[in-house]
């Protein structure tokens, strides 16, 4: 029945409970969520109550990008979740809404911009090369995640942040233990504190542990400390910022990670690419889609006032996630949503999110998909996996899926 004006029924509240899925495969319960309507409301297994859920893409963007939801006000309610850590440390870009989210991205942004990520391609592609001349030198099988998508984004991220080599195993691992929820909220929070009191002492330092050679754009650590020391940001401030760049940078090692599995699965797909490496940029790009690069949901937003979304008044201090993820699928966008099609045009996928957070990282990360992709296809000789697949481990209890390890062997 078509209805004029919001909706006076709210509708049921869906568990949604943490499952450990493997490979790509998209989440039931999201599928069935988005089966449910627009706009759902959802419970997750920590935090408590429950919030809305937004799945079409249009409506994604609208909450994503409308400044009538806040995410600030996240850190005052304890909102259903999936993570059990949450408490953020202050100047965390996630958690702030503009104007301070806006001043403290801006210190950062010339790292980000093409040319400070392109200065970046030539020493890339050189700790990458590096890598992979290793393991071609050792022989098969290798597990590509342990040499290869696990170093070399930690060395990229590592070069962009301004950390000296031998203090990136340390700062490896603290991200890890931030971004599971497997061992547990305590262990979480102790790797929290412990990589905050790190980075406030490399800021303290002034950055540029690596050595900028072209003079202008200096590391992200070099430009907080300057912004520090303008009282442009807290040092506080300047620490959250820093810890969220170093963790997100470590995204792409699951990311690609479920790239490299869907093309070993896909020898179809890999011959294509190898091929016509002209597809490959638009190829990478449909993966970036495809991939369900989380488990369950992000971070929510709280409305600073009453918002009717899809037809359903969303009320002030209620709590609401979008799911990027179901946006990806929406059929309205992109047809056949469930099939890869590695010339798929237009292909304006949401997986880097929407609006003022949208991810600093996204150019950083295609640039290290591209080589590892390329490294993947172009440097192994006829590459396959070395166990079957069922045998394949998926993280377990993470909050960003990928595989565990990924054995592979060559000719
Ligand atoms: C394939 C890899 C990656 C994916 C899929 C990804 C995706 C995302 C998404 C969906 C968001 C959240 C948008 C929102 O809050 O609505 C985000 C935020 C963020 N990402 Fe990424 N990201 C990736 C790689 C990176 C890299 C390499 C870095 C850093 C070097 C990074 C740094 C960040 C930061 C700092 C934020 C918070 C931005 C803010 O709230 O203003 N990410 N990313």
């Amino acid at each position: 029945m078509l209805k004029d004006g919001p909706a006076t029924s709210r509708p049921p509240v869906t568990h949604w409970p943490a499952l450990d899925l493997d490979g790509v495969d998209f989440d039931p319960v999201l599928a069935e969520l988005m089966r449910a309507g627009p706009i759902t409301r959802i419970k997750l297994p920590n935090g408590s109550g429950w919030a809305w859920l937004v799945c079409r893409y249009d409506d994604v963007r609208m909450v994503a990008n409308d400044p009538r939801f806040s995410r600030k006000l996240v850190m005052e309610h304890d909102v259903t979740r999936l993570a059990p850590h949450f408490i953020p440390a202050p100047g965390a870009v996630s958690f702030e809404d503009p104007p301070d989210h806006t001043r403290l991205r801006r210190t950062i942004a010339a790292a980000f911009t093409t040319a400070g990520v392109e200065r970046l391609r030539t020493r890339a592609q050189r700790m990458l090369d590096e890598l992979v001349d290793a393991i071609l030198r050792d022989g098969p099988p290798a597990d590509l995640t342990e040499r290869l998508l696990a170093p070399f984004p930690l060395a990229v991220v590592c070069e962009l942040m301004g950390i000296p080599a031998e203090d990136r195993p340390e700062v490896h691992e603290w991200t890890t233990m931030i971004l599971s929820s497997a061992q547990g909220a305590e262990r979480s929070e102790q790797a929290k504190t412990r990589m905050c009191a790190y980075l406030g002492e490399r800021l303290r330092a002034g950055g540029g542990a690596t050595g900028d050679d072209d003079g202008e754009v200096g590391d992200v650590i070099g430009l907080l400390a300057r912004a520090v020391e303008t009282g442009e940001v807290t040092e506080e401030e300047a620490v959250g910022v820093a810890l969220l760049v170093q963790i997100g940078g470590e995204a792409v090692t699951n990311n690609v990670g479920n790239m490299v599995y869907i093309l070993l699965t896909r020898p179809e797909l890999m011959d294509k690419l190898r091929a016509t490496p002209d597809l490959r940029p638009s190829a990478l790009n449909e993966l970036l889609r495809y991939i369900p690069h989380r488990n369950s949901v992000g971070l929510s937003r709280i409305a600073l006032e009453d918002v009717e979304v899809a037809g359903q008044v969303i009320r002030a201090g209620e709590a609401v996630y979008v799911s990027y993820l179901a946006a990806n699928r929406d059929p309205e966008v992109f047809p056949e949503p469930d099939e890869i099609l590695p010339d798929r045009t237009p292909n304006a996928h949401v997986s880097f999110g929407y609006g003022p957070h949208f991810c600093p990282g996204n150019m950083l990360a295609r640039l290290e998909s591209e080589l590892l992709v390329n490294a993947l296809l172009d440097r192994f000789p006829d590459p396959r996996f070395a166990v079957p697949v069922e045998e394949l481990g998926w993280r377990p209890g993470a909050l960003i899926r990928g595989p565990e390890a990924l054995p592979v062997t060559w000719s």
